[in-house]
């Protein structure tokens, strides 16, 4: 899950490259390098921390060239040491190579190496890389083939950009891991994702896993491993570089939370007529789903949340339906035929977890889809099918936006499945519509008026945070305690509001104040869970209407207005994502980038 950059143009290289690895340090941030031919051989610098510290430890040293290429890490064979981050040289320093992804067989391709008197300084699996390509260079081979014959050794994944000593070409190849290639007239980029250069250029390629790309001053050309050309056409990305950057907010979070009524009016823009009841979902047209009898929702961390949401829907209309782990789902699968639709929940639609439920599913015959952000991901491009959540980039590695996108993406999927397999449109349809055109405004609402900071200083030296919820309320109830955990380091739980007394009622004290989200669906239970908290001396938090009944028990309320009950726990799911903004803020931790955590999580 490391992020990479690589440049080949007419300016200077450095800029370019440093400002990429901040766009991407999302992907991992545990060290950063730059490597950059300067007329008299390959240049590198590198070191353990954040970019910030790699460009301190530059000023001093000479990298100016016009080729050149970057990496921000998160480590996975080795310690975050100077030593082990990224680039990556032969003892010579005639190569050097950036590399996301995992090599599988690098224990034996090191001793083959070692056997043959190539010495070793780093730990990381990707040092193989430059000396393998060494080797081949040693032997005899053009650059371009001892590129080849090194990356056709490689067993796992990788996204690899290498560059040699006293050339202007950059040599790239994917299979596994993204790589992108972005183009603006005679300046020529490579990336881990589109955000990398977004300050440069619009244009972008996707590579597909298999392809050799070659850059040099003249241009890119697309290969397979074999060398034989292949096609891949440039799209425009309508994600604008102020999108991509802090916009004003403190934190990428902040901004990503406040963005969610323009995300949301994107998710549904085009898919829901709510004078007519109905929904349309691109090339799903009516019928597509005729015929599942089960839906699977696959996903990790928030997104197994919203797949979970996504997952009581479909049942709540009439569709048998489970979301699972996808890390769990390589031992616990329930059974899948051709009748079943396994849906890939993945914002970034790179999750290693998530990509091997997703490819299991499909061994075994079901129907799959992948609910995404990402345009272009492997998920999106593996599975049968791909809806676009239509986010937005999102750089903070909380996810916020993208949850709520999700969650609205799957509601409408689960009306469309039903519709198609029950004969009949649900009937709330006329009913959810409506509220889910005017959700961007009723969530423009909660974010003007929120107390979310004042109950996060309220409740500051608390030690645990619980949240609770029932059916729908549920899910937000556990991405509620997820993001509160994730961003302030805090302990925090969230339950179903029914299983409080079945044991973690025990921890209840004083210094455990209970949010408990009332969505509209049995409240009234809900309401007695938190008063069998609060009579055991926790404070309660309501997040619910101003007129509930809830408020009038309750220590501390977090209003949010009536809507659907099919949606409403969206309203209280930004209410706890301020909370844990703010909570987080007060306690001064780095809320865009917690402590080791990646955006990207591309290892299993
Ligand atoms: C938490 C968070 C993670 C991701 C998880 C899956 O805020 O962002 O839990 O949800 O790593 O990532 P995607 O959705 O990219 O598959």
């Amino acid at each position: 899950m490391c992020g990479i950059i690589g440049h080949v143009g007419t300016g200077n290289a450095l800029e370019t490259l440093l400002t990429g690895l901040e766009n991407l340090e999302y992907r991992g941030y545990d060290s950063a390098g730059v490597a950059v031919q300067n007329g008299s051989g390959i240049a590198v610098q590198k070191r353990s921390g954040k970019v910030e510290e790699l460009k301190e430890s530059i000023r001093d040293a000479h990298l100016e060239g016009c080729v050149g290429i970057g990496h921000t890490r998160w480590s996975t064979h080795g310690p975050p040491t100077d030593t082990n981050a990224h680039p990556h040289t032969d003892e010579t320093t005639d190569v050097a190579v950036v590399h996301n992804g995992i090599i599988e067989n690098y224990a034996e391709l090191r001793e083959w190496l070692c056997t043959r008197g190539h010495e070793f300084t780093s730990d990381t699996d990707t040092e193989v890389i430059p000396h393998l390509i060494q080797y081949y260079l040693d032997e005899g081979s053009e650059s371009e083939a001892a590129f080849r014959r090194a990356i056709d050794e490689l067993e796992g994944s990788y996204a690899v950009t290498a560059m040699i000593s006293g050339e202007h070409v950059l040599y790239a190849a994917r299979k596994g891991s993204p790589l992108v290639v972005g183009v603006e007239d005679d300046e020529f980029f490579l990336a881990s994702d589109v955000p990398a250069f977004l300050e440069y250029t619009d244009s972008v390629v996707y590579l597909e896993d298999g392809d050799v790309v070659i850059v040099d001053d003249g241009g890119v050309e697309f290969t397979d491993l074999e060398g034989n050309p292949v096609t891949r056409d440039p799209e425009t990305v309508d994600w604008d570089p102020e999108q991509a950057g802090k916009g004003g907010y403190d934190h990428f979070m902040l901004k990503e939370i406040h963005e969610q009524p323009t995300s949301l009016a994107q998710a549904v823009e085009g898919r829901i007529d709510p004078e007519n009841g109905r929904i349309a979902l691109e090339n799903f047209e009516s019928g597509t789903f005729e015929g599942v009898e089960s839906v699977q929702l696959v996903a990790c961390g928030t997104s197994y949340h919203a797949a979970l949401y996504g997952s009581l829907a479909l049942n709540q209309a009439g569709i048998r339906s489970k979301a699972l782990l996808a890390n769990e789902y390589s031992v616990s699968a329930p059974p899948v035929d051709d009748d079943t639709l396994v849906v890939a929940v993945t914002q970034s639609g790179e999750t290693a977890d998530t990509l091997n439920a997703l490819r299991r599913a499909a061994r075994a015959g079901a129907r799959t889809l992948t609910v995404t952000n990402v345009v272009g991901s492997t998920a999106a491009r593996e599975a049968d099918d791909a809806l676009f959540i239509r986010a937005g980039p999102e750089i903070g590695v909380a996810a916020t936006k993208t949850f709520s996108s999700q969650v609205v993406m799957l509601t409408l999927l689960a009306q469309r499945i039903a519709d198609d397999c029950l004969g009949a449109p649900p009937a709330d349809l006329e009913m959810l519509l409506p509220e889910l055109a005017r959700l961007p405004g009723t969530i423009e609402t909660v974010l003007e008026q929120s107390d979310a900071a004042a109950v996060a200083s309220r409740f500051q030296e608390c030690q645990s945070y619980f949240f609770i919820g029932r059916g729908l309320g549920y899910p937000v109830a556990l991405e509620g305690a997820l993001k509160f955990k994730e961003i302030t380091y805090e302990h925090a739980e969230g339950f179903a509001s029914g299983e409080l007394k079945h044991g973690p009622l025990a921890l209840v004290t004083p210094e455990t104040p209970v949010f408990a989200i009332f969505t509209g669906q049995e409240d009234e239970k809900t309401l007695k869970n938190a008063e069998e908290a609060q009579t055991r001396g926790a404070p309660v938090v309501a997040v619910c209407p101003d007129d509930h009944r809830a408020v009038d028990i309750a220590d501390a309320h977090l209003k949010i207005p009536e809507t659907d009950a099919d949606i409403s726990g969206l309203l209280a799911n930004v209410q706890l994502q301020l909370v844990s903004y703010h909570a987080a803020d007060l306690l001064d931790r780095p809320i865009d980038k917690p402590r080791n955590l990646a955006k990207s999580v591309t290892v299993e």
